[in-house]
């Protein structure tokens, strides 16, 4: 079965076309991050247009990229939440055109739960039993959540951020210190020179045995160890800051160990607290999966637990469309479809 799938949720413009679910046989992504950069975030109204032009040519070149034509397609699958709402529904709008007009099924699927399938892509090994129950962690932009995974389409949120999600706490960051948009990559670039013990940046527990995360103290100390501890009057937000690159590298550096510690704990806490037998794996998804420290020590808790990680392939860590066409094919094979009535929403299922 072959499906093409279709992601607009955020700034990215995505299609992808995979075979039985795991085999990805093109996966074409076209980044906004020149348009949005001037301005150190995501401009919804900007992306929902840069979206409408784009997507008839990526899904075009995906089509092509495969090796296929529009008559050989299945199934169109589609990122439908959450997500910015007007991004979404040119996604949306795009794949019930071409359900349509080829007389194939829709699939809407949760972003987020995505993510999680991201991992399982390019192996065409894995049977369920190896991989599930799974405890699941989506690190990005908008998302820093953990899940109990009892299957690819049935997750459980077991904790979540009560405020900025790790990615956004990665860009803040990188803004603070005047560093380049989007933040995450730099950062990390960075804090591999630097030294993680200059700073001595919070790393947040919450209550205990809590599975929640909390980044907005982090931002701050970020903010106070580069601007200084404001009093009185206090200082200019918007004047720049003199650093040497040395005390760039090191707040990196220190604050990547607070931020990566903190996810860490959390999973190790999830471990602890795992009802039964143990997850079979640990499932990572999201833009900030690609961090060369999350990677590290996620694949070391897992060795020292014994519990194998599944961290997806860099190319689908942040957004994209095969792990979109991917999950939806866990729902056909289920005999699961969408209707017309297919709506975008700005949240999610386990939001
Ligand atoms: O999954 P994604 O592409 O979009 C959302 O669904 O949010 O994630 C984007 C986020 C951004 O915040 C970006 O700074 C972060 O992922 N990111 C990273 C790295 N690469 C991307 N954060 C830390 N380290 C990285 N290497
Ligand atoms: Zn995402």
């Amino acid at each position: 079965m072959i499906v093409l799938g279709i992601e607009s949720s955020c700034d990215e413009t995505a299609a992808a076309v995979v075979e039985a679910g795991r085999r990805v046989r093109s996966n074409v992504i076209a980044s906004q991050v020149k348009l949005h950069e001037e301005y150190g975030g995501v401009v919804p109204e900007i992306a929902s247009r840069a979206h409408a032009e784009r997507i008839l040519p990526v899904v075009q070149r995906a089509v092509r990229e495969a090796g296929i034509e529009l008559r050989d397609i299945d199934a169109i699958a589609v990122g439908h939440r959450p997500g910015l709402i007007g991004a979404l529904l040119v996604g949306v709008s795009a794949a019930k055109a071409l359900a349509w007009s080829l007389g194939v099924p829709i699939v809407g699927v949760d972003h987020i739960e995505a993510h999680l399938y991201a991992g399982l892509l390019d192996d065409e090994a894995w049977r369920a039993g190896d991989v599930f129950p799974a405890l699941g962690l989506v690190v990005s932009g908008g998302h820093t959540t953990i899940f109990r995974c009892e299957s690819a389409t049935e997750v459980r949120k077991l904790g979540g951020t009560i405020d900025d999600a790790i990615g956004e706490a990665y860009d803040k960051a990188a803004a603070i210190l005047g560093l380049s948009y989007p933040g995450g990559p730099v950062v990390d670039k960075r804090a591999q020179r630097g030294d993680e013990r200059a700073h001595d940046f919070p790393i947040s527990r919450l209550k205990p045995g809590s599975l929640d995360f909390s980044f907005s103290g982090l931002k701050t100390a970020v903010l106070y160890a580069v601007k200084g501890v404001p009093s009185g009057a206090g200082w200019d937000a918007k004047a720049p800051v003199e650093l040497s690159e040395e005390a760039i590298d090191d707040v990196c550096a220190s604050f990547q160990r607070a931020a990566v510690g903190a996810v860490t704990l959390k999973m190790g806490r999830a471990l602890e607290q795992w009802a039964g037998e143990g997850p079979k794996a640990m499932m990572l998804g999201g833009g900030v999966s690609a961090n060369s420290r999350l990677r590290a020590e996620m694949l070391r808790l897992g060795e020292e637990r014994g519990v194998p990680v599944r961290i997806p392939k860099m190319a689908y860590c942040l957004d994209n469309a095969a792990m979109i066409a991917g999950l939806a094919y866990e729902r056909l094979s289920r005999g699961e479809a969408d209707g017309f009535d297919l709506r975008a929403a700005p949240t999610g299922a386990s939001a």
